[in-house]
């Protein structure tokens, strides 16, 4: 009897104690296993003397039943602490601020590019693009620009070699897209051009759009609604539209075309440089030259074409005073055109 009375100190305290799941486990079978201590002096029962044996037997079963009895609340509490140690580790927190997702968004360029093509397809014009090497032929010679001829100085060209340059216009996709199509036609062709030139308002490359269009009876009256509702379409402002004379030898007469500052109005700022007008393309009546390098009848059709800066376009509509900006790959200059 005293043996099982300190047993039974002895296990319900190890019990109670037990840390974890596995050795309780370890507990239940040290005790009420098979061969555990509690289950051999159950077995001693059947070899006492039958006085001792009703007292013994009742206090070996009380026993059993207390200990079993403890093992079962035992690993009720250690289940409840597993599984509250485990919400406390799987804790989230709802307040703390959400993961930023951050998506790309189109270069100002390709989007000032787009948004012309967009516009000059709801007036009917094709988009046509030409290589970026180009024949001398194509961007000199058959837009009436021949070896000899002072434009040449004007345009600062990388040399491939002897025949192929960087082209230093787009002019030359017009000479490429009347050869391969009939009049009438109207295109526009956007593209990258080269020139050896940088400083603050000029980089080596940049984008230019031309546009063409071939046709019979096409005026410079066309030309000039054309521009006229291209300009105001893409600057969405009623702005004033200025053609004034000047000279390029693939078009004859030849014009640019200034705007009304998009900026100050008129009265003038510093991106007008106080004059209240805006620079912004040339343009002209195809010269005759060019329509007769291309075999195009100029006795039957006539043409009109332009060029315009994408670069300018897009600093004059965002408000960039650095043309620099567009080529350095600032992630947080890019990602405020989103
Ligand atoms: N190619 C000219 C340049 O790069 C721009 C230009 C002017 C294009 C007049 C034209 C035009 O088609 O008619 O400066």
């Amino acid at each position: 009897m005293e043996n099982l009375e300190s047993l039974a100190r002895e296990s319900v305290e190890a019990v109670n104690q037990a840390a974890d799941a596995d050795s309780l486990e370890r507990l239940r079978v040290l005790y009420l296993g098979k061969k555990g201590l509690v289950t051999e002096q159950l077995k001693l029962i059947s070899t006492l003397d039958p006085e001792k044996r009703r007292s013994f037997g009742q206090a070996v079963n009380a026993l059993k039943q207390e200990l079993t009895e403890t093992i079962r609340s035992r690993g009720e509490n250690l289940a409840g602490q597993a599984i509250e140690a485990r919400l406390e580790a799987e804790r989230i927190d709802v307040t703390l601020p959400g993961r930023h997702a951050t998506s790309g968004s189109w270069h100002p360029i390709s989007r000032t590019i787009a948004r012309m093509e967009d516009i000059f397809a709801s007036l009917g014009f094709d988009s046509a693009e030409g290589p970026e090497i180009e024949d001398d032929f194509y961007n000199f010679e058959a837009l009436n620009i021949p070896a000899d001829h002072p434009a040449r100085a004007m345009h600062d060209t990388f040399y491939v070699d002897d025949k192929s340059v960087l082209r230093t216009h787009t002019s030359p996709v017009q000479v490429r897209y009347m050869l391969e199509h009939k009049p009438p036609l109207q295109v526009i062709a956007p593209g990258r051009v080269y020139r050896c030139d940088s400083d603050m308002t000029h980089t080596p490359m940049f984008h230019q759009v031309e546009g063409l269009a071939v046709g019979e009876g096409i005026t410079f009256g066309h030309l000039r609604g054309v521009l006229s509702y291209f300009l105001r379409e893409f600057f969405e402002t009623d702005l004033k539209v200025k053609f004034r004379p000047s000279y390029f030898p693939f078009t004859e007469p030849s014009a640019e075309v200034d705007i009304s500052c998009v900026f100050c109005g008129g009265p003038g700022c510093r991106v007008c440089k106080h004059t209240g007008w805006i620079e912004i393309l040339g343009c002209g009546m195809v010269h005759p030259e060019v329509f007769r390098h291309v075999g195009v009848d100029y006795e039957k059709y006539t043409g009109y074409a332009f060029g315009m800066g994408v670069e300018r376009l897009t600093l004059l509509r965002y408000g960039v005073d650095d043309l620099r900006l567009f080529f350095d790959n600032d992630v947080s200059f890019l990602a405020q055109f989103q």
